[in-house]
């Protein structure tokens, strides 16, 4: 199996601000890789410094097998990057936007810009403004843009940020079949749900990496802990009462649902006691597969108890 990306304590800081924190990663050619982390915790940056347009302070990094120090311009050459901003021309029409990327890349080759055309499914727009592209199509072109040179190496910034589910699960399939091709993916999400499409992942906090590995082996670092989920209304008393019981890790709550993470001694009935102990009223309790969110938080918050 080759490398497509390899660091070894890759730091960038901003005055005394550390942004990317000693990371080392390994990502293998052909998968599809994501960069997970809540927001401002370093993934943009990180997708920054592998590209080359940001310097790191320290650390290593081999990209397409060439240093990312001395080769730079030589890996340019090789990856593709569409910004979490990425900007397209809106009064160019979309094959006039490709034709001025590609031309920045110095490709002229018109089969191959016919080819990104169909690909991206932009044949019907293709002398429509880009500025009337819905935004999963904008997303498309921007892909298109940022590939008319055929890099090995994809680079792509929260590429499904405020983009509808169903357009979502589209560009995933496209994200599937370029992968299929041979292409490396390098994906940014704070979506969750996108966790569990990618071959491999990494969690990002405050500019350490948390965790890496394929989605199941992120989801058993909770192997020695179970996960109930209850249905109940948030109620930051209980809440509070919760996280202090010695026996409870972890408590999060997403809208109406609490999710509890224990020890793999507490029994369903024994947290229903608990749970009854702070809140008199009834409720729903029941256990649950962990998910990669509880993994995620349960790594990120330090058990739960701060
Ligand atoms: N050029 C910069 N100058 C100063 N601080 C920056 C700069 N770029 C990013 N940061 C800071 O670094 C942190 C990580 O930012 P970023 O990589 O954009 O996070 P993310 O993409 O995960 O939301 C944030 O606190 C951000 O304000
Ligand atoms: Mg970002």
């Amino acid at each position: 199996m080759t490398i497509s990306i390899k660091t070894q304590n890759l730091t960038r800081s901003f005055g005394d601000f550390v942004a990317v924190d000693k990371l080392s990663l390994s990502i293998n050619s052909g998968e599809i890789f994501g960069l997970l982390g809540p927001n401002a915790a370093g993934k943009s940056t990180v997708i920054r410094l592998l590209a080359g347009i940001l310097q790191a302070n320290s650390g290593e990094a081999h990209i397409l097998g060439l240093d990312l120090f001395s080769q730079t311009d030589s890996i340019k050459q090789r990856i593709g990057y569409v910004a979490q901003q990425f900007s397209l021309y809106p009064d160019l029409t979309v094959l006039e936007n490709i034709v001025f990327y590609a031309g920045l890349y110095g490709v002229e080759d018109k089969v191959r810009l016919n080819y990104l055309l169909d690909l991206y499914d932009l044949s019907q727009f293709k002398n429509k403004l880009a500025g009337l592209l819905s935004g999963g199509y904008k997303r498309r072109l921007a892909i298109a843009c940022a590939t008319t040179h055929d890099p090995e190496l994809i680079f792509l910034d929260e590429p499904t940020a405020g983009i509808d589910p169903v357009t979502r699960k589209e560009l995933w399939d496209l994200f599937y079949s370029l992968a299929t091709s041979g292409k490396t993916l390098f994906v940014t999400t704070h979506y969750m749900e996108e966790a569990e499409r990618c071959n491999r992942l990494a969690f990002l906090n405050h500019g350490k990496l948390v965790a890496q590995g394929t989605p199941a082996e992120i989801r058993s670092s909770l192997n020695n802990r179970l996960v109930y989920s209850c249905d109940i209304q948030h109620d930051p008393v209980l809440t509070s009462a919760l996280i202090i019981d010695p026996a409870i890790q972890l408590v999060n709550q997403f809208g109406r649902e609490l999710r509890i993470i224990t020890d793999i001694s507490v029994t369903l009935e024994q947290l229903q006691h608990i749970i009854s102990k702070h809140y008199e009223r009834s409720f729903q309790l029941k256990k649950v597969t962990p998910s990669i969110e509880d993994a995620f938080i349960s790594l990120t918050s330090n058990g739960g108890k701060q």
